[in-house]
């Protein structure tokens, strides 16, 4: 595990989107998996400046996102379909039909679950995965005790997690109480993960991350299991890791 710390929000977002550019350059038909959230609208807008400036090209780049609130369609304003098109896809010249979210409004979650893990499969892996963290330590929706064997499936979301988006609803009460959320053991099937964190709110989850322990109540610590996982992390989410132990190298 690689860790980069930056200044700040900006500078982890430039970070990042260098890293997503790099791999589209690389492989034109690059598979990305790809997160929502506060934390990554910063690399969406840079990617999006990126394509505009540079003309970076999105034609034969495949996305799966890595969750959706059950229930909320594409024309939701706070389904995670929504917030993609919104945010990343209509700015970049990938065609929609390239990229991948499962369906929250599916009549079947367990059959839509299934497909998704097929489809991830008949794309041929993810070779870049996007991740944010919750403060309890939750990557995808996978929630503290999730086995790390787990397949995409559905989840009843926390409390926690229900009360930190519920800055997005009208109220906690409108913040879906269900969710489709990849897997951890799909996302630990990424060839490369890289993990944001932005914040003060996150530095306890980091800290914990940090230090190594492997265990399901910090479900993010699966990525100690990975090969090649980079976490860029501002100084305001590295504040409770000493300095001296701010660098973990890759092996
Ligand atoms: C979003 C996702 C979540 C978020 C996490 C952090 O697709 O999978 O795990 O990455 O909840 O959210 P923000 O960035 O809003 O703090």
């Amino acid at each position: 595990m690689k860790l980069i710390e930056t200044a700040d929000y900006a500078d982890m977002s430039r970070r990042a989107a260098e890293i997503i550019t790099g791999q589209v350059r690389e492989k034109a038909d690059a598979v990305l998996g790809l997160a929502t959230g506060s934390t990554m609208l910063g690399v969406y807008r840079q990617l999006a400046a990126d394509h505009r400036q540079h003309g970076t090209s999105y034609r034969l780049v495949r996305t799966v996102n890595l969750d959706e609130y059950v229930g909320l369609g594409p024309d939701h304003p706070n389904s995670y379909r929504h917030y993609m098109n919104e945010h990343l896809f209509s700015k970049l010249d990938i065609p929609l039909h390239q990229t991948h979210v499962p369906n929250g409004l599916a009549a079947d979650l367990d059959e839509e679950c299934r497909r998704y893990e097929r489809l991830i499969d008949e794309l041929g892996g993810i070779d870049l995965q996007l991740l944010g963290i919750g403060r309890n330590g939750h990557i995808g929706f996978n929630e503290p005790g999730t086995p790390f064997s787990s397949a995409t499936h559905v989840v009843k979301l926390a409390a926690s997690t229900r009360e930190a988006n519920a800055r997005f609803f009208p109220s906690l009460d409108a913040v879906p109480r269900q969710a489709i959320t990849m897997g951890i053991a799909t996302i630990l099937r990424s060839r490369r993960i890289v993990l944001l964190a932005s914040g003060a709110a996150k530095a306890e989850a980091i800290a914990r991350l940090v230090e190594g322990i492997v265990s399901p109540e910090l479900p993010a610590s699966a990525l100690h299991l990975h090969p090649d996982v980079t976490i860029i992390a501002d100084q305001a989410a590295l504040t409770l890791i000493p300095k001296e132990k701010r660098r973990v190298d890759a092996p």
